[in-house]
């Protein structure tokens, strides 16, 4: 109850688009005395809101804080699902983990779970995905498509495609993808995402969408084994980048693209995903668990397999593997 007081005073002061509000205008349209809309701003103050209280005036929203948190990100959030139900943490051990857990109690289409921390987030592969606290996004989306179980690798791409998207219109910068679903800037990844579903007699329950994005790291903030492999946008934008903003623009983009998606099928989203890959009509080499294999990467086909051609002609389905340029 307490919370939504606070998300009308944001959405208040969204409305009144920087300009001064009275705390009598406010406690008119939200309903409650001039004394809880005081209350309720020096909690969102706690939460790192920067307001102005100005005699005479009223009350001011200066700048948007750079800590994450529920309300940061409902204000200036464009969707209509995803990322309308938030739980926001400030150190899980995995979002992924939680967010499973959520989705088999019943949480509902959109719901994202999200930490500034994550202290044992998880990769592809088995592999350890290093969360560290307050400069990345450390996210996992639950999703409940009406999709066949064999068309769910779909939604890794689609989400690819949608980072992509996100990470352009907040920063400028135009990462590309590495197959299968790394996010790469200047050849170094800045997002990994990991897709996994629940299914029943054969049917999709749900599918976790797990985003994790370097934002705001220095160089040195990486350790060692990875600062020659990884980047963030920090690094490549030179500049500080919001976090919340772009976990908005990440929630929008996904939201237009399953839209999208689940009218008019796989195909324009594939289209996309082929621009922005890098490895598309090039020689590459596939490292797979049964050896290695070169040949010219031609595309991927509807479940996302890569289609490598080999010097005999012949086009191999690559379904795992590590590849080099
Ligand atoms: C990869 O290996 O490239 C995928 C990395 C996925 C990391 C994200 S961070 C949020 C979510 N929680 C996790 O434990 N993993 C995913």
């Amino acid at each position: 109850m307490k919370s939504n007081v606070r998300k009308d005073i944001l959405n208040a002061f969204r409305n009144a688009k920087g300009e001064y509000i009275s705390g009598e205008k406010l406690a008119k349209e939200i309903g409650c005395s001039r004394t809880a809309v005081w209350k309720h701003i020096e909690e969102l103050k706690k939460e790192g809101f920067q307001v102005k209280a100005v005699r005479k005036k009223g009350y001011l929203l200066v700048e948007h804080s750079n800590k994450l948190s529920a309300n940061e990100i409902y204000l200036g959030l464009e969707t209509e699902e995803i990322g309308r139900t938030v739980h926001f943490y400030e150190s899980v051990s995995s979002t992924q983990k939680l967010a499973k857990e959520f989705a088999l109690n019943g949480a509902k289409h959109g719901t994202l779970v999200v930490s500034d921390e994550q202290t044992e987030g998880r990769g592809r592969l088995v592999r350890q995905w290093y969360s560290p606290k307050g400069t990345g996004l450390w996210m996992s989306i639950i999703v409940r498509p009406e999709i066949p179980i064999q068309k769910t690798p779909q939604l890794t791409l689609l989400t690819a495609v949608a980072v992509i998207q996100a990470i352009e219109a907040t920063t400028g910068l135009h990462p590309t993808i590495k197959w299968p679903n790394d996010i790469l800037i200047n050849g170094r990844k800045v997002c990994g995402i990991l897709t996994e579903m629940q299914a029943e007699e054969n049917r999709v329950q749900s599918v976790i969408i797990g985003i994790g994005v370097n934002v705001n790291q220095n160089k040195a903030d990486f350790p060692e084994e990875l600062q020659t492999i990884a980047t963030s946008l920090k690094i490549e934008a030179d500049k500080t980048v919001s976090r919340t903003k772009l976990l908005q623009n990440i929630c929008y983009q996904l939201e237009q693209l399953l839209n999208e998606y689940l009218h008019t099928g796989f195909k324009p989203i594939k289209q996309l995903w082929e621009s922005y890959a890098n490895s598309i009509g090039k020689q590459i080499t596939a490292r797979t668990a049964k050896g290695s294999y070169t040949g010219f990467a031609i595309g991927i086909n509807d479940e996302g397999v890569l289609l490598l051609k080999q010097a005999s002609g012949e086009v191999m389905e690559i379904y795992s593997a590590d590849i080099d340029l």
